[in-house]
């Protein structure tokens, strides 16, 4: 409308001159061929004008999908992705995106597959809050090659977060003691110098045998656990299945582990018939008592333990040698757990176990747990999948796409946590971080079920470790690998050890 008022106007106003100037017949000429111009010009830029308008009319109903480069063919950003924690700076990958192309949401492809990374609190909170409506758990496929059984049904979590509650898990308290106990005595004691990394794998093993199957045969032990070792590289590597490769020793190792622990189990249902088990002695009897495991075949329930051993085992080590390097590297900290550990020992004769009210007075040692985990969290981030087309901040996710939420995009980020490389446990002391920036354990219905007793045995390790030594690296500054299953200390962070005196 506005385009052809300007035009009558302007032929108008050249009429008016013609009439004024109608003397000059090269002036009227000049007139006619420049309202004819003029005209020309408005109508084309009018076409323009509209063609432009009815292009972003048309932009809302034609997808518009998230900002992003796709990187290579096939293979898109995956490399990149993998390989950003090279670096010493594994949030780069998300960091530098969001401020190149959006920090809510940005496009990539990884893994063969299209993927969006959703970003910041809202990008977490959308992932976590929208599952089954939204978005389901994805793995990728080399996942179900190795364990063929983990699928997330919804009354499998169920009882699996009814036998992670913290009233269940308190009994376990006085067991995890024990086995720190132990494991100190034979593993740490009396060595000059350990290997960190090492150790933690072999206690958080330890401690697993131990409340699951009730295995604490040292070399039973030892046996099981060099299947275990071989499943963590298999999950997330190359999906190539050919001898050699991590991807078939991670398939031959699950094989092993499900004939193993299928014989367990059903071991243990006669044990129970007969008697010589008890229902409660440790999650194993739990699960083949409860009223929906009870009709779980042997080799499910095979594979839902080795799945939640898996989930345990690498990543509350890595939290378990991070406190150890922190400890180490942070005098003035290391003297705050160590009172407060003192605190507690000093609470009770020296014979008594610690109990469910000792690790709760561990509030200081926790907060040093919890920046453990925002600066080096164990789980970068995890996959969930578009299961219809939806719209997220304007833009369309088509149904199929991978969607990564990155522990990165909040954790490291100075809108949430004030100078955020500082190793400062103080900001976890009374005010709680805000909703969905600190995302450790990740959240919604996948919330990290094992978190509990991942705080248990990491404070029981923490209570045993500072009573007994003062730590000294041995590297002073021994590079962080960041790759993407686990951070890990170069050398696997071998620590003097200095027994304090009596
Ligand atoms: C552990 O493995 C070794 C070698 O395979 C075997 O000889 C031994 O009997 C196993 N020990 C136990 C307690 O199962």
């Amino acid at each position: 409308m506005r385009e052809q008022e300007s035009v009558g106007s302007i032929i108008n106003k050249v009429l008016l001159r013609k009439t004024q100037l109608k003397d000059n017949s090269t002036t009227l000429i000049m007139d006619i061929l420049y309202a004819f111009f003029s005209s020309l010009f408005v109508v084309v830029v009018s076409c323009l004008v509209r063609f432009a308008f009815f292009k972003s009319k048309s932009v809302v109903n034609v997808k518009v999908l998230p900002p992003g480069g796709r990187g290579w063919p096939l293979i898109g950003e995956t490399i990149e992705f993998v390989t950003s924690g090279w670096t010493g700076h594994p949030e780069k990958f998300v960091t530098d995106r969001m401020t190149k192309f959006s920090r809510h949401v940005f496009r990539t492809s990884l893994m063969l597959e299209d993927a969006a990374v959703f970003c910041g609190p809202e990008g977490n909170k959308f992932l976590f809050s929208n599952e089954k409506s939204l978005v389901r758990y994805w793995l990728p496929a080399t996942v179900s090659k190795i364990l063929p059984s983990t699928d997330h049904g919804v009354e499998k979590m169920k009882m699996v977060r009814c036998h992670f509650k913290p009233e269940v898990l308190r009994q376990y308290v006085a067991v995890m003691d024990m086995v720190a106990q132990k494991h100190f005595e034979t593993e740490w004691e009396g060595n000059d110098q350990i290997l960190t990394h090492k150790l933690t794998k072999i206690f958080t093993f330890q401690v697993a045998c131990k409340i699951f199957f009730s295995i604490n045969e040292p070399e039973l032990v030892n046996n099981l656990s060099v299947p275990f070792e071989r499943l963590a590289p298999g999950l997330f590597s190359i999906p190539i299945n050919l001898p050699g490769t991590p991807l078939r020793r991670a398939i031959n190792a699950g094989k092993f582990i499900r004939k193993e622990l299928t014989a367990m189990a059903k071991q243990r249902k006669i044990d129970l018939a007969d008697g010589k088990a008890s229902p409660t002695q440790d999650i194993l009897s739990l699960m083949l008592c409860d009223d929906y495991g009870k009709f779980m075949a042997e080799t499910d329930v095979a594979d839902l333990i080795t799945g939640l051993i898996i989930g345990g085992y690498d990543s509350t080590s890595s939290t378990c040698t991070f406190i150890v390097n922190y400890l180490a590297e942070l005098p003035e900290i290391y003297e705050e757990v160590y009172k407060e550990q003192m605190n507690i020992a000093k609470s009770k004769p020296s014979t008594e176990l610690l109990n469910w009210e000792d690790v709760s007075k561990m509030k200081y040692s926790w907060n040093v747990a919890c920046e453990v985990l925002r600066l080096v969290p164990p789980t970068q981030g995890t996959f969930r999948e578009a299961i219809s087309d939806f719209t997220y901040n304007g833009y369309s996710i088509p149904k199929g796409w991978k969607l990564y939420w990155s522990t990165y995009s909040t954790h490291k980020n100075p809108d949430f946590f004030h100078e955020p490389e500082k190793f400062d446990p103080s900001r976890f002391n009374n005010n709680a971080p805000a909703p969905y920036t600190y995302v450790p354990f990740g959240g919604g219905y996948h919330l990290c079920p094992g978190k509990e007793f991942a705080r248990i045995e990491i404070l029981v390790f923490m209570h045993h470790l500072v009573r007994k030594f003062k730590l000294k690296k041995v590297i002073p500054n021994e590079q962080i690998v960041f790759n993407l299953i686990q951070p890990k200390l170069a050398k696997g962070l071998p620590i003097h050890l200095c027994p304090h005196k009596p």
